[in-house]
């Protein structure tokens, strides 16, 4: 596995594999890789015949005041794991040549980004889309593997790629769970015990929301209100948005219906955990 520290080296690196008529698997991550990261290697890895992943922490993506500094990064245990799962290259950018003096210029897709983590996190979803249009212009993977786990991030990528018509196919992979519900986050690593035992309520509140659709409820205010009662018992999580939303443009709907998703972000303390699930 190759670990490569410089644009040129990973654009020499990509033409070599497409040269010798390999199709690229992408998979972008901010390193911390835990099982959920792995699997979306494993999915690039079974669609393509060569694999590769990036390691980036974006400052550009963090608001002032979020977890940009604290970010856990564990380099080593995260190339081990790749090599592990069988990635031939790994992609580890510095600031100083992702975001060199004088850059300006920045990838905003609309609308889409003002809902849900849009709207409490203003520019997050812009240092997304300006740092994963760089990555797609460095490394031109043929495809690119996102998880449902952050569902926002991947309808606007998608929006972002067909409006551009960036030529990379961008496949959404399942969320990883641990063993009690939990969505797997490099965020989790923040959590108190206490707090990692109420952050199973979003999981659980998720549950909970499907019981009363499929028992036939379609009004959002009485499934969201279950949603809530669930997230708020334990008292420790605070709830930013619990929202039932559609899918494709992740407005509000007036009453159940399929396609939809249940997005949800709580903050346990300090700590942002987000969960969804979609009801197809
Ligand atoms: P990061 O949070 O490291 O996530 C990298 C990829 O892993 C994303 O596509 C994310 O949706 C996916 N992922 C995270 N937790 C998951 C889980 N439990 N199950 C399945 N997939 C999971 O998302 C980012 O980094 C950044 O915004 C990035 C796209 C790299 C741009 O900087």
């Amino acid at each position: 596995m190759k670990v490569i520290r410089t644009i040129d080296e990973m654009r020499a690196h990509s033409a070599g594999e497409r040269g010798a008529g390999r199709r690229i698997a992408f998979v972008p991550t901010m390193g911390a890789l835990h099982d959920g990261h792995i699997s979306l290697m494993r999915e690039g890895k079974g669609r393509a015949e060569t694999l590769i992943a990036s390691i980036y922490v974006n400052p550009a993506q963090f608001g002032p005041g979020e977890d940009l500094e604290r970010y856990p990064r564990s380099l080593e245990e995260d190339l081990a794991k790749c090599e592990g799962v069988g990635a031939d290259a790994v992609f580890v950018p510095d600031d100083g040549m992702i975001y060199p003096d004088g850059f300006t210029t920045g990838v905003r897709v609309g609308g889409l980004t003002e809902r849900l983590c849009g709207a409490s996190r203003p520019g997050h979803f812009d240092g997304v889309t300006t740092v994963v249009a760089k990555l797609f212009n460095i490394v031109r993977p043929d495809i690119a593997v996102f998880g449902e786990k952050d569902y926002q991030q991947l309808v606007v990528i998608r929006r972002m790629v067909a409006d551009l018509d960036m030529p990379v196919e961008i496949v959404g992979a399942p969320t990883v769970r641990e063993a009690d519900g939990l969505a797997m986050s490099s965020r989790n690593d923040y959590l108190s015990p206490d707090q990692r035992e109420a952050a199973t309520s979003l999981y659980r509140s998720l549950n909970v929301a499907q019981k009363t659709i499929d028992a036939g409820e379609t009004d959002p205010a009485t499934i969201m209100g279950r949603v809530r009662e669930t997230i708020e018992k334990g008292g420790i999580m605070k709830i930013d948005y619990a929202e039932l939303v559609s899918p494709d443009t992740l407005e509000g709907l007036s009453e159940f219906r399929r396609p939809s998703l249940i997005a949800l972000a709580a903050y346990a303390g300090e700590t942002r955990l987000i969960d969804n699930r979609f009801f197809g």
